[in-house]
């Protein structure tokens, strides 16, 4: 008879970079905590563990903790990911844990990802554009979209805006302009919707420089990292095929 090896349960090492910079004070440091691994046990489960029984001060960020709010994205041992969906079995020991590179530091592991999707979307103009929408009479019966299309839209809109491929990102750490995965999945998006009546033409004068398509370098650090598992790359090629014949 087949018997299930029991695991050992472990004391996991959690290496956290602290930092406060709105507090003159702080520098950045590296803070280890000790933590009892239990079963099922998440990064975000150990991180709240150890703000309510060792430091209330250490800061981190969450909302929904079913990985649907985009809010603890961290780097765990050197990727881009989500504390409430990485289970630390998966993990070894000794986890080191960053904040995710490329957005304002609020502090420790907290960081200002809602700022920099606001900025993106307000340079990308990520909203429908449709003239009349103004007169729109919401008594009048909705056009129907055929559903491969309303799917095909849905699953660009899958996105969590957690900032993980901008993290995985050489060219976003490199510009601050840059659109980033995020940014042109968005207009892939916007460009499907038949409601938008936005031509290529347009969207080259929003993507269709080193600040869009044209500054990925196609590493594909993104999709890699991309806890929602978005085409990113195909989206990307497909986008950067259309500003090419534009
Ligand atoms: S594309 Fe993926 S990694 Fe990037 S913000 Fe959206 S969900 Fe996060
Ligand atoms: S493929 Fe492009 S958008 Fe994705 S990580 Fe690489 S440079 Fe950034
Ligand atoms: S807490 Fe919402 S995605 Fe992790």
């Amino acid at each position: 008879m087949n018997t299930i090896p029991v695991r050992q349960q472990r004391t996991l090492n959690i290496n956290v970079l602290r930092h406060n910079p709105h507090d003159p004070e702080s520098t950045p440091r590296m803070q280890a905590f000790e933590v009892e691994e239990a079963d099922a046990m998440t990064l975000f489960v150990a991180l709240n563990l150890i703000r309510e029984e060792q430091d209330p001060s250490l800061q981190f960020d969450f909302v929904c903790r079913a990985g649907i709010c985009g809010s603890c994205g961290m780097i765990i041992n050197g990727r881009p990911g989500l504390a409430c969906r990485t289970l630390t079995r998966d993990l070894p020991d000794t986890i080191t844990l960053a904040p995710l590179p490329g957005f304002e530091l609020i502090a420790d592991l907290s960081v200002n990802t809602g700022k920099w999707m606001r900025g993106m979307a307000e340079r990308l103009e990520t909203w429908v554009h449709a003239e009349g929408l103004e007169q729109l009479d919401l008594d009048v019966m909705e056009a129907p979209m055929e559903p491969a299309l309303a799917q095909q839209l849905y699953e660009l809109e899958r996105c969590i805006e957690c900032g993980c491929c901008i993290a995985a990102c050489g060219t976003a750490q490199m510009r601050e302009d840059f659109a980033g995965a995020v940014g042109l999945n968005q207009i892939t998006r916007f460009r499907l919707d038949p409601r938008d009546q936005r031509s290529d033409a347009d969207f080259y004068q929003l993507v269709g420089d080193d600040s869009g398509v044209f500054g990925c370098m196609t590493l594909l650090g993104c999709e890699d990292m991309c806890p929602k598992d978005l085409p990113l790359a195909t989206q990307i090629a497909f986008l950067r095929r259309r500003m090419v014949a534009t």
